[in-house]
């Protein structure tokens, strides 16, 4: 039996930060679109690693639970990465709460049950999270602590009118989510951390960039403090320390990674984008 490391969503980042930390291990790839798993363990194969893929949709328990059954078999599970969401662009409010809030949570929850002793795990959640203004206190931990099955029964959730707003709402959620899973992860000694990046090249953010809020999204970059956008790579390498021995101390903790589009957002040259995000 080996350890395994799985990863869901195996879109680019999810690709970049696999490959980090799946050396040696069993290496399960889950997608709601099998022939996406399927390419990204062509490519893994012919670079060393021993892979399995599975079909899986977050936003069903059943198909969690399916997806925690394949793993078990191979070992171990020592990881998880939650590369899988649905961008504004991509989907109506209902499907992004179902995926990117809802299917997170149960995930999370499911994985907290059986990750190993020196585990750990990385959500990747967004910027766009930290652009939603402060929620109250008993908001935040209704996002952080509502059981699973009743999160999109939240007033405040039921009331979203537009796709932008539904992401916002589940990215912050993922953070909170994170929060408290730690409490309960680190029972096990394992750790679980989320990461928020901006724009990173990929087809989903590839779809923003074509999309209905293009024009916005090109001079967001040029007047960000990076003046360009992401890639997979860097949000790999700051996956892989905090999963490396040497982010042990660090759980809980939600990371920007946005070449500082948000400090601009909020106190710079973005603050524009206030009006219309
Ligand atoms: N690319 C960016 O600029 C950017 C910025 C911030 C956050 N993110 C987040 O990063 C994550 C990965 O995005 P990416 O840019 O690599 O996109 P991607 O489109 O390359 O990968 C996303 C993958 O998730 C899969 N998926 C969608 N719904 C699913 C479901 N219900 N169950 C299982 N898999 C499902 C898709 O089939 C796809 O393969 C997403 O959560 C996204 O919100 C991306």
């Amino acid at each position: 039996m080996k350890e395994v490391a799985v990863l869901v969503g195996s879109g680019s980042i999810g690709q970049a930060i696999i490959r980090r930390v799946g050396a040696g291990k069993h290496v399960v790839l889950g997608d709601l679109k099998i022939s996406a798993a399927n390419d990204a363990a062509k490519i893994l194969e012919n670079a060393g690693f021993e892979v399995s893929t599975v079909e899986v949709d977050i936003s069903s328990r059943d198909s969690i639970l399916n997806l925690i059954e394949h793993a078990k078999s191979f070992g171990e599970i020592k990881n998880l990465v939650n590369a899988a969401g649905v961008s504004p662009s991509q989907a109506p409010i209902k499907k992004i709460l179902q995926v990117d809030l809802y299917g997170t949570a149960v995930l999370l929850e499911e994985f907290g049950k059986i990750i190993s002793g020196g585990g750990s795990g990385v959500i990747i959640s967004s910027q766009s999270g930290h652009r939603l203004g402060a929620l109250t206190e008993e908001q935040d931990f209704q996002l952080a602590t509502t059981p699973t099955e009743e999160l999109l029964n939240l007033k405040f959730l039921q009331e979203i009118s537009d796709t932008l707003k539904a992401y916002q709402f589940s990215k912050r959620c993922n953070v909170l989510r994170v929060m408290f899973e730690a409490t309960r992860w680190g029972k096990r000694g394992a750790t679980i951390n989320s990461i928020s990046p901006g724009i990173i090249i990929t087809p989903l953010a590839n779809d923003e960039l074509h999309g209905p809020r293009k024009d916005g999204y090109l001079k967001m970059i040029e007047a960000s403090p990076a003046k360009r956008a992401g890639t997979p790579d860097e949000v790999g390498d700051l996956a892989e320390f905090l999963m490396s021995s040497r982010g042990k101390f660090i759980s809980g903790a939600d990371f920007l990674i946005d070449g500082g589009t948000t400090a601009s957002y909020w106190f710079g040259d973005l603050q524009y984008l206030k009006k219309t995000h």
